[in-house]
């Protein structure tokens, strides 16, 4: 196979382009030093401050201790990190991302923070993640008072009313859509002069693929996924009922609250606008959603529950040995045709060790097998196969990974802060005497002058008791 090119894009908030340029596989480190295979000029980029390896299996980016860090979805990277394509990291104050087969390609137009979308209704605060289907923006509604998740889609969809028909399908669908455990969709919003773009509810939490790579292996235990799988299974169990096909599972699609419980993102809408995104790529894409993708689905078959069944099983063989059944060379080939390699098998090829019970790995595999029919018949039959026995599977452990505030962002601007204390808080009160009400300093006044007036007559008069003009001293 020859070695596929790709393309490096170093980009300013605003979209402005720092750097662009194609590579290979190999090793990259990026920073300020001119020695860097990637030299770029920041105050915020640390001299060596990043490495990026490409290689057949995938995407690896770490940082190298750099002062201002990284972050990929708004979380550090502690550790050499796993990338997809189009996934976006920041690197100080730039934002870095590589993509596939593509010479030099125009940047992904970008927003601000600050910028207003939806003819003013929404004010864009902070990116919270890139994926094949858009960028994602934790935002405010300006008429509701409230934070969202705006998802603005690709810009190629504006030009293309069939996908946006069936993007808009989608939404009608999705919307109608009211579990614990599903995200819930708002609306689709376009204007003229706009990007299109989803309104959702914004989960103030993160998103399983970047919970793993903070795991010390980059891989969960059953004891921790069991509770959370439970939750994946009544999701889809009740959107299935609904007639709707999620048809993007993943793990970056299972959003974790700061609580510990899941909730499924993009019921419908990724599948939709990742096949107009220039980063989708059914050939060769190894990293993105197209490792989790049934070979019905690949093949353009109409939707089915078991391609969700089969989705199911292929993230959580990634979650649980690190990889996808099908992770380099011709993804599509494989998943038409080989066999996945079983999961205590995947687990010694990686030397690495994962306890899976045998009853969860047998239904993990029995939902990758090629025909729909061999899989399990529907999420039901899939949920008793993972927890057999007539005991409820434990309710999730809250995530013991760091999840980083979120609040500080949904918090207005420290200058709007600063000028409302300034107007509406009272000077600081400093002693007791001023923090009580005026009807009680009268009263306790008034006391103290009749108390020192007794006084002064028992100071002034000679014989206090017997004298008969005790009150007239004077
Ligand atoms: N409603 C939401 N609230 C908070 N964060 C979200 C929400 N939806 C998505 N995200 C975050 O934004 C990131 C990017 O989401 P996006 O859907 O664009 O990409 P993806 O899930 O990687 O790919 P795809 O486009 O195939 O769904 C997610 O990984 C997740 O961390
Ligand atoms: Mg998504």
């Amino acid at each position: 196979m020859s070695s596929p090119e790709f393309c490096i894009s170093i980009q300013h908030q605003n979209g402005e382009l720092v750097i662009q340029h194609p590579l290979t596989f190999g090793e990259y480190t990026i920073g300020t030093a001119t020695d860097n295979s990637i030299q770029i000029e920041s105050e915020h980029v640390s001299r060596y401050h990043a490495k990026l390896s490409i290689s057949e299996a995938c995407l690896t980016f770490e940082d190298l201790g750099s002062s201002n860090g990284s972050l990929i979805n708004g979380i550090s990277v502690v550790q050499p990190t796993t990338i997809n394509t189009g996934q976006t990291v920041q690197i100080g104050d730039l934002f870095l991302t590589v993509q596939i087969n593509q010479k030099i390609i125009s940047p992904l137009k970008l927003h601000n923070s600050d910028d207003m979308v939806g003819s003013g209704r929404y004010t864009l605060k902070q990116e919270i993640g890139r994926g094949g289907g858009g960028v994602v923006w934790l935002s405010h509604d300006e008429h509701l008072n409230q934070a969202v998740a705006l998802k603005l889609l690709p810009v190629e969809l504006e030009n293309d009313p069939v996908a946006l028909n069936d993007l808009v399908g989608e939404v009608q669908k999705a919307r109608l859509l009211s579990h614990p455990n599903i995200i819930r969709i708002h609306d689709y919003i376009r204007v003229q002069d706009e990007i299109p773009f989803v309104s959702m509810e914004f989960v103030d939490g993160s998103d399983l693929g970047t919970l793993r790579n903070q795991q010390p292996n980059g891989l969960f235990t059953w004891e921790r996924l069991e509770g959370l799988v439970s939750q994946m299974c009544n999701a889809l169990e009740y959107a299935h009922q609904e007639q709707i096909i999620h048809r993007d599972l993943k793990p970056a699609n299972m959003m974790i609250t700061r609580e510990g419980n899941l909730k499924l993102a993009d019921f419908g809408i990724a599948a939709r606008t990742s096949e107009k995104s220039p980063q989708a790529n059914m050939e060769g894409d190894a990293s993105g959603t197209m490792v989790y993708m049934s070979p019905q689905q690949m093949r353009g078959t109409m939707p089915a529950p078991t391609d969700d069944i089969y989705a199911l099983g292929a993230t959580l063989y990634d979650l649980l040995s690190t990889k996808p059944p099908f992770f380099e060379g011709d993804i599509y080939q494989q998943v038409q045709k080989n066999q996945a390699p079983s999961l205590s098998m995947r687990l010694q090829e990686f030397n690495i060790t994962n306890k899976i019970p045998s009853h969860v790995e047998s239904a993990i595999m029995k939902c990758l097998e090629k025909e729909p029919s061999d899989r399990p018949k529907n999420i039901k039959e899939l949920s008793d196969l993972l927890h057999p026995g007539a005991e409820p599977p434990p309710p999730p452990i809250s995530p013991p990974e760091h999840i980083p505030e979120m609040e500080s962002v949904l918090a207005e601007p420290i200058e709007t802060t600063q000028k409302f204390l300034e107007e509406n808080i009272p000077t600081t009160v400093k002693s007791w005497w001023l923090i009580q009400t005026p009807q009680k300093r009268d009263i306790i006044l008034t006391g103290i002058i009749i108390c020192l007036l007794i006084l002064a007559e028992f100071l002034f008069a000679k014989q206090p008791f017997n004298n008969p003009k005790f009150f007239l001293p004077w």
